[in-house]
């Protein structure tokens, strides 16, 4: 789903074949608590295996792609320097977005249809579930009302009873050398702190420039006043913190790993809580994952300090920049217009919401999907018989 420029701009400029009423992105009144998420469950997982120089893709219907955290003793004593390996590979571009749509989600429902079964049913027909996505798009709709310089293109369509919502990203050229440095550093930040067995620590000579991915799809329940929209959706986790005690279900033992540059400048700190400590409380508020571990980068690319930042303490701390309440408030409002815009319940039929800053959110059906489809032939006959 990597749309070229020409196409990219035609969703904002050409004229809709048929234009719905678009959605405000006014958040007037959204200060206050209406809307909460109730604890997301996790109710399974695959991995992901992708090749990034082919950009194939392989689907693993287990968790073998699970890592475990390693810092040393010694969190002073530690330096990883980020630029480490990537001469090898810097022809790859390390910031691409994924083209995949939502193809290893639907793998793993049609293998786990069962687990969408409610007492009495007897052959799994619908999935008795409001929306099916991913994490970050979920995170990308609760954080517009911040968002004053990215736009974003999601498409709906309506199957058996469900929504499924897929994000489609705009093709972009190679980054420049320093960009695409930055990319790679936040992957080779990963290869020093993890590796697949608890108790051997990674080499830190050792990087495999492809993707290992593992995804947990989670299930939970946003609720707002008279309404509340369930939710099954899958998300990527860096790791998981050995021999620490998990609430069962949950992902209370799982950590989120960033890297960011060293703050020496009270401006910087304050673009920090702005920008980032809002994606970054976004991201793990959404699967229930308790903290992050961020890497701080020196003028060199180094990591010299690392540091554990607890999500809940972000809202709190970030409170004259955005608000929790308005964020997830906005995503009630959003999946509250997508229940009333998306009435038309069949496969190949898409809807789809553009976004652009200080703009309303347009809404449009498509008559000719195209690469806008979402859901793949082989997912509907499943579903058919
Ligand atoms: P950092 O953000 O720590 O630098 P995630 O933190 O979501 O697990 O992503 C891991 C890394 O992938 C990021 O590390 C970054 O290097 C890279 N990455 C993710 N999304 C990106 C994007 N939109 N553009 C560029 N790089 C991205
Ligand atoms: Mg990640
Ligand atoms: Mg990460």
């Amino acid at each position: 789903n990597g749309i070229d420029p020409q196409m990219w701009s035609d969703i904002f400029s050409v004229e809709k074949v048929t234009d719905l009423k678009p959605m405000s992105i006014e958040t007037n009144g959204m200060l206050a608590q209406k809307t909460v998420l109730r604890q997301p469950l996790k109710i399974g997982e695959y991995s992901l295996k992708i090749s990034t120089r082919s950009d194939n893709r392989i689907f693993i219907p287990d968790g073998s792609e699970l890592k475990y955290l390693h810092l040393p003793p010694a969190i002073s004593q530690l330096s990883y320097d980020l630029n480490h390996g990537y001469d090898m590979v810097s022809d790859i571009h390390w910031g691409k977005p994924s083209n995949s749509k939502i193809d290893e989600l639907l793998q793993w429902i049609l293998r786990n249809r069962k687990k969408f079964m409610v007492a009495g049913e007897l052959v799994p027909k619908e999935l008795h579930t409001d929306f099916v996505c991913y994490r970050g798009l979920l995170a990308k709709i609760m954080t517009t009302p911040y968002e004053t310089s990215h736009r974003w293109v999601i498409c709906a369509t309506k199957y058996r009873g469900t929504i499924y919502l897929c994000q489609f990203h705009e093709s972009y050229p190679p980054p420049d050398d320093y960009y695409n440095k930055m990319s790679f550093g936040g992957f080779r930040f990963e290869s020093f702190v993890t590796s697949y067995d608890p108790t051997i620590p990674p080499d830190p000579n050792d990087f495999d420039p492809d993707h290992h991915e593992y995804c947990a799809v989670m299930r939970s329940r946003l609720m707002a006043e008279n309404v509340s929209h369930s939710l099954a959706f899958g998300a990527e986790l860096d790791c998981v913190v050995p021999n620490l005690r998990e609430n069962p279900g949950t992902l209370s033992n799982f950590v989120e790993l960033k890297t960011t540059k060293v703050m020496a400048k009270e401006f910087q700190y304050r673009n920090f809580l702005k920008h980032k400590l809002l994606k970054w409380w976004a991201q793990s508020y959404l699967v229930g994952v308790p903290s992050i571990y961020c890497g701080y980068k020196d003028e060199k690319n180094v990591v010299k300090d690392v540091e554990q930042l607890k999500i809940e303490s972000f809202p709190e701390l970030c409170l004259e920049f955005w608000s929790a309440n308005v964020c997830l408030n906005f995503l009630n409002k959003f999946l509250l217009h997508l229940k009333e815009l998306v009435t038309i319940d069949d496969p190949n039929v898409v809807y789809q919401l553009a976004f652009q800053p200080h703009h309303d959110i347009t809404c449009t059906r498509l008559v000719e999907p195209g690469d806008f489809q979402i859901l793949p032939q082989w997912y509907i006959d499943e579903f058919a018989v």
